[in-house]
């Protein structure tokens, strides 16, 4: 079959890895795609936030499947611009998309199926804001209910650091999606994310994993996409992925489903646990960047299968063949990264790098530049390995990403130091 991913990540560029290894896949064709996927893939210049222009595209290079890869896309309701032209599509509607593209409306969804998630309350008028934080007091989280690029979240330890985000956040910081907030009790416990296909009724998990936020080993700095990511998350036992799917994940399927609005395609789940009690800090409604590299270098070929028969309404005819595997990930950024960098610099040795089932260099912010791989973004690379051991997984990767020439750019040194 013809297949069309849509984004430039890493993400899309291991989800192309994937398909690819799959006999079914015929063409390939990602768009835009990056310096990473022009080596497996064909890449095709495309406005992917435009629908119309994306089922335009579809048709004339008779594409038999989409699968779209980041939220932006989903948010503006490419999606279903594909279904109504009769293409079948990996992705959320638009309506179901709210489940990450408003943070107030899937506290309204975890209210109405009793899903354990962070007590809130959810306000457009900064007065009454403030008001509520003062009566609640320290520590706090403050939300812009809009897709926020990842930075529309405050943490506040102090009160007053609450109030000043309710200030930023009315004073346009993040546009308009600042206009409203949630504010929600602080949550304590270890993070975990949950990946799980749904097809608007059944719901098959594909993996869990765990990233690293801040941009400094120890954990340490500002926020930034995410500088690594291992799979399998230990603190995701079995009892506690039970608990997390019927309490949470299934009532969630079911609730939209009973909206009219079912959700079709990965949820992408945040669960903070504590005591083996998941609560859902949110939703993202697809693969995370760069949790998405380990998950498909555990899945490897059967990524399309499973992503076939989300899109089709058959997950329950569907399973996964796991391996007891574990994978992990390193993200090497351009020097600067989460603020400001440049753009340009030559990456050297990439091709001496192994490339097969345990050792891979997802590309991100890459791009070619008269024969020579060139930095194009702020995280750039994801060197990936796969072992039979965390361990293993790690010392693979980091052996890739030592032998990498490129002065421009950096990585932690310590990703996994949780689980290992
Ligand atoms: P979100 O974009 O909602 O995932 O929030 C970003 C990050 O903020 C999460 O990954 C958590 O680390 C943290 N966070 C969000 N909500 C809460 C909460 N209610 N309690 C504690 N930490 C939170
Ligand atoms: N790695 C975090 C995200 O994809 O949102």
């Amino acid at each position: 079959m013809n297949i069309l991913i849509l984004g430039s990540g890493g993400r899309e560029h291991s989800l192309a890895w994937a398909i690819k290894q799959n006999p079914k896949c015929d063409r390939l064709i990602a768009a835009p795609g990056n310096a990473g996927t022009a080596e497996i893939a064909e890449c095709a210049d495309l406005d992917i936030e435009n629908g119309g222009a994306v089922a335009a595209f579809a048709e004339e290079n008779a594409i038999d499947f989409v699968v779209i890869g980041p939220e932006a896309p989903l948010a503006a309701g490419v999606a279903d611009r594909l279904r109504d032209a009769g293409l079948l599509c990996f992705g959320p509607s638009q309506a179901a998309a709210k489940l990450e593209s408003s943070k107030s409306f899937t506290k309204e969804v975890c209210d109405a199926c009793n899903a354990p998630t962070a007590g809130y309350a959810h306000f457009t008028d900064a007065e009454a804001a403030k008001a509520y934080i003062r009566e609640q007091g320290a520590p706090i989280v403050v939300k812009a209910d809009g897709l926020a690029a990842g930075k529309g979240v405050i943490v506040a330890m102090e009160e007053q650091d609450a109030l000043d985000a309710i200030d930023d956040m009315f004073g346009g910081a993040f546009g308009g999606a600042g206009a409203e907030v949630v504010i929600e009790e602080f949550m304590e416990g270890e993070e975990a994310s949950y990946f799980i296909l749904s097809d608007g009724k059944n719901i098959l998990p594909v993996g869990t994993a765990q990233d690293h936020k801040r941009v400094g080993d120890g954990d340490t700095g500002p926020n930034t996409g995410g500088m690594g990511a291992y799979s399998p998350a230990p603190v995701m036992t079995d009892a506690v992925t039970q608990k997390a799917l019927d309490e949470i994940v299934q009532p969630t399927v079911d609730e939209m489903a009973k909206r009219g609005t079912p959700y079709l395609g990965v949820l992408y789940a945040g669960f903070m646990i504590k005591d083996g009690q998941p609560r859902l800090v949110e939703y993202n409604v697809r693969f995370g960047d760069p949790e998405c590299q380990v998950l498909m270098m555990r899945l490897g070929g059967q990524v399309l299968d499973l992503l076939l028969a989300c899109a089709k309404g058959e997950l329950d005819k569907a399973q996964v063949n796991w391996a007891d595997d574990h994978a992990m990930t390193v993200v090497m950024a351009a020097n600067g990264y989460p603020g400001s960098y440049e753009k340009g610099s030559v990456i050297k040795g990439l091709d001496d790098q192994p490339e097969n089932s345990l050792n891979m260099v997802f590309h991100a912010g890459t791009k070619e530049v008269d024969g020579q791989i060139t930095a194009n973004g702020g995280r750039v690379l994801n060197v990936t390995a796969r072992g039979d051991t965390l361990a293993e997984a790690r010392d693979r990767a980091y052996a890739m990403a030592d032998a990498i020439d490129w002065p421009e750019g950096f990585y932690r040194k310590d990703i996994g130091w949780r689980a290992l």
